[in-house]
């Protein structure tokens, strides 16, 4: 199985920085190196920040641009989304449906089983597993514990050294995630976004990863006192392989550079 993820696409229309950010041209550049990809990918898991402000129009303009994607795709919300909105609009996305005020589903129809979890908080950008959450992943991870696991998420349970995101990190449930994770062989990866860059952790027995954001990037500073900023760094996305050993995951650039030239 071949999963592509792209994260933190943050559709907007107007906003502080919607001129620099230029979002959905650069989603339109992503559909386009995603479609181009031989092999294709089974599936496109799409990490959160689907939209900037979770209003109807962005998922309305984050629907027509995913339109154009040759691949299926499944989605999570980030911080920056509107759970019910993000349903209202894709009704078609039938995992996405419920009756739950969060968006977590299991998918059983791939090689790999893939859990969405919705680490979101109403009108925050901080992270939250609460009790209600974490029960239904126990529960779910309890029905297949011998069967190939990646886990999709926005918000990462690590923090990154990145301080002024690690204080809108998952702060709340964090420990007892791990332990409920902790028990299990199975679970191949932790996939999430929010970070708009690479950065991997061990955590629990598995690995949790953040991917590159499809437009903007958020800037490498790990001293004490930096200022949280963005900058544009190539956008990126990951391609994760089930390969032989194991799930197998490359890290790569949205955009036009020289060659490939024949060693
Ligand atoms: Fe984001
Ligand atoms: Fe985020």
């Amino acid at each position: 199985m071949l999963i592509a993820q792209i994260t933190d696409l943050h559709i907007q229309h107007g906003g502080k920085h919607a001129e620099r950010i230029q979002a959905q041209a650069h989603l339109a550049a992503c559909v386009h190196t995603l479609n181009a990809l031989d092999p294709r990918p089974d599936l496109v898991a799409i990490t959160g920040d689907l939209t900037e402000h979770g209003r109807p129009d962005e998922y309305e303009t984050l629907k027509r641009l995913l339109e154009g994607l040759d691949i299926p795709f499944v989605m999570i919300p980030g911080n920056h989304d509107h759970p019910q909105t993000l349903r209202d609009c894709f009704p078609e996305h039938q995992y996405l449906q419920s009756d739950s005020p969060f968006v977590q589903y299991v998918l059983e129809d791939w090689p790999l089983r893939i859990i969405g979890l919705d680490t979101t908080i109403p009108r925050s950008g901080q992270g939250r597993l609460c009790p209600d959450r974490l029960a239904w992943l126990a529960e779910t991870l309890a029905q297949a514990p011998d069967r190939p696991t990646l886990l999709i998420m926005h918000h990462p349970p690590f923090d990154t050294g990145i301080r002024e995101m690690d204080k809108l990190g998952l702060i709340e449930g964090r420990d007892a995630f791990v332990q409920v994770i902790e028990p299990y062989r199975n679970i191949e990866r932790i996939l999430c976004g929010h970070l708009h860059r690479t950065i991997i952790c061990r955590v629990g027995n598995t690995l949790a990863s953040t991917c590159p954001g499809t437009a903007h990037q958020i800037a490498l500073d790990l001293r004490h006192e930096a200022t949280l900023s963005f900058n544009f760094e190539p956008p990126g996305y990951q391609l994760h392989w089930q390969g032989r050993h194991g799930l197998v995951s490359h890290h790569a650039l949205i955009g036009e550079f020289p060659g490939p030239y024949p060693f």
